[in-house]
């Protein structure tokens, strides 16, 4: 008798394993605001039928049902689900679960259920934190995630090689397969599942090696990402894509807001051209719809946004314009942006870059790529998550570090609104939260106290190594 209980003890233990998990990758959460999010997961089944369960308290008392939102295209995957989730209040923790006739009533709460935490109100005054980082393995298990998810930040913005894959063939299956495998990490998928993700892309996971607008892979890397990615709306999409199409072939820039500061997220893949074309009046690194957009999103921030965060790929401090890759080998184009920027009074910008495998800062002393002096904005690099190190880019400020071997290492900012002004603490940091590299530098709240010269940085500003 006693043998029987303990079989069938050992089979209701047993009984999760035994059935396949109805999510089998994510969910990640993204394009979180004051008021919505998006969440995206794949299913072992088809996701028809498949409903979020939406509630502030745990026990998903009084949970809001949400059906699953329109596919992105035909080609999409049916087994990718995506919810679109609107009217949250501000500054609120939220629980979700995937449900699926399939589940039989029980959902799988070991895959399936997360929480996140909405923005507080855009444009109010609110002290907050992000981290950000670049360049890991495809897969990879590295504790470095789990770090960032411990600092409990805001959001994650990973901004390129996000995955190593370089594909170089024109198959949206091949996409999808890389973000599985993202997905599949033990601690990548526990930081997705509650810190919100925004991403970009640079060459190893838009295309191979290098990549630029030539990819052979351009439109499958770009219909994948619309098909995977939990991200903010798509301003390519709502302005120029009017076919199915079209939709495909734009870039994935987007902008979003958090308290009184503006992120704008660029594309510096899918438009650029060769890096080792010529730098001349006509390279590009954004293409002319992303360059007239981001200058188009500087002058509405200007009055309003008082911190305007420039997010890319690559690193726009660099004297390099024969070897590396980076804005160094664009500098005509980058050129014409800081000088459109000192023209235009756009003032509070503070950059930030992955790609280069190490931590750096420059105060700003060394951005001064205009005519006439300026911008002067400071800038920010953090990266590898866990490869190997490498020196790009500067001069700097705060002199590059390098991870050791085996060491992830990732950027950590703390915003504080002090009304008047914002203080900028912007850490590097390794995997058991220990601080590399740091800069602090304060903007003032008031657009008409802003100049290309009122960064006012701390005493020790050009920060300390450890
Ligand atoms: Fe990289």
């Amino acid at each position: 008798m006693r043998s029987v209980l303990s079989a069938l003890l050992l089979l209701a233990l047993a009984g999760p394993q035994l059935c396949a998990a109805l999510v089998t990758r994510g969910p990640w959460v993204g394009a979180v605001t004051e008021n919505s999010a998006v969440l995206v997961a794949r299913l072992e089944v088809r996701a028809d039928g498949a409903w979020l369960e939406v509630s502030e308290s745990p026990d998903f008392r009084g949970a809001r049902r949400i059906e699953p939102a329109t596919p992105p295209s035909e080609e999409t995957p049916p087994e990718l689900v995506r919810f679109t989730l609107t009217d949250l209040r501000p500054q609120t923790l939220q629980y979700y679960r995937v449900r699926h006739p399939s589940d039989a009533g029980r959902p799988d709460e070991a895959t399936a259920a997360g929480s996140f935490r909405t923005f507080p109100r855009a444009g109010e005054t609110a002290s907050f934190r992000f981290a950000f980082g670049s360049c890991a393995s495809t897969g990879s298990a590295h504790p470095v995630f789990e770090q960032i998810r411990a600092q409990q930040p805001a959001f994650f913005l990973t901004i390129g090689d996000l995955h190593y894959e370089n594909i170089a063939e024109n198959r949206r299956e091949r996409f999808h397969a890389a973000y599985d495998a993202v997905l599949g990490s033990p601690t990548q998928r526990a930081l997705y599942r509650v810190v919100p993700v925004v991403y970009t892309w640079d060459d190893h996971d838009f295309g191979p090696n290098d990549s630029n607008r030539h990819s052979p892979s351009r439109l499958a890397s770009l219909a994948a990402y619309r098909d995977y990615v939990p991200h903010h709306p798509l301003p390519w999409d709502a302005e120029q894509a009017t076919t199915p199409d079209q939709r495909k072939d734009g870039p994935i820039a987007q902008a979003f807001t958090l308290g009184r500061a503006r992120f704008l997220v660029l594309d510096t893949r899918s438009e650029r051209d060769a890096v080792r074309v010529p730098d001349s009046a006509a390279k590009t690194m954004l293409g002319a719809w992303q360059k007239a957009w981001l200058q188009r999103e500087l002058l509405a921030a200007k009055d309003k946004f008082p911190l305007i965060f420039i997010v890319s790929s690559v690193s726009w401090v660099s004297n390099e314009t024969d070897k590396r890759d980076n804005w160094g080998r664009f500098a005509t184009e980058r050129a014409e942006l800081s000088d459109w920027m000192v023209a235009h009074g756009i003032t509070g910008v503070c950059f930030v870059s992955g790609d280069a495998h190490m931590l750096a800062a420059d105060d700003g002393r060394h951005n001064a790529y205009a005519r006439h002096g300026g911008p002067h904005f400071p800038a920010l690099q953090a990266a590898p998550l866990d490869r190997g190190g490498s020196i790009k880019g500067g001069p700097w400020s705060v002199a590059p570090v390098l991870p050791d071997q085996g060491e992830g290492q990732f950027g950590l900012v703390d915003v504080t609104d002090r009304g008047d002004r914002l203080d900028v603490l912007f850490r590097g940091l390794n995997q058991d939260g220990r601080e590399k590299l740091r800069l602090e530098f304060s903007v003032p709240a008031a657009a008409g106290a802003r100049s290309d010269h009122a960064l006012d940085a701390h005493p020790g500003a050009v920060g300390h190594q450890k």
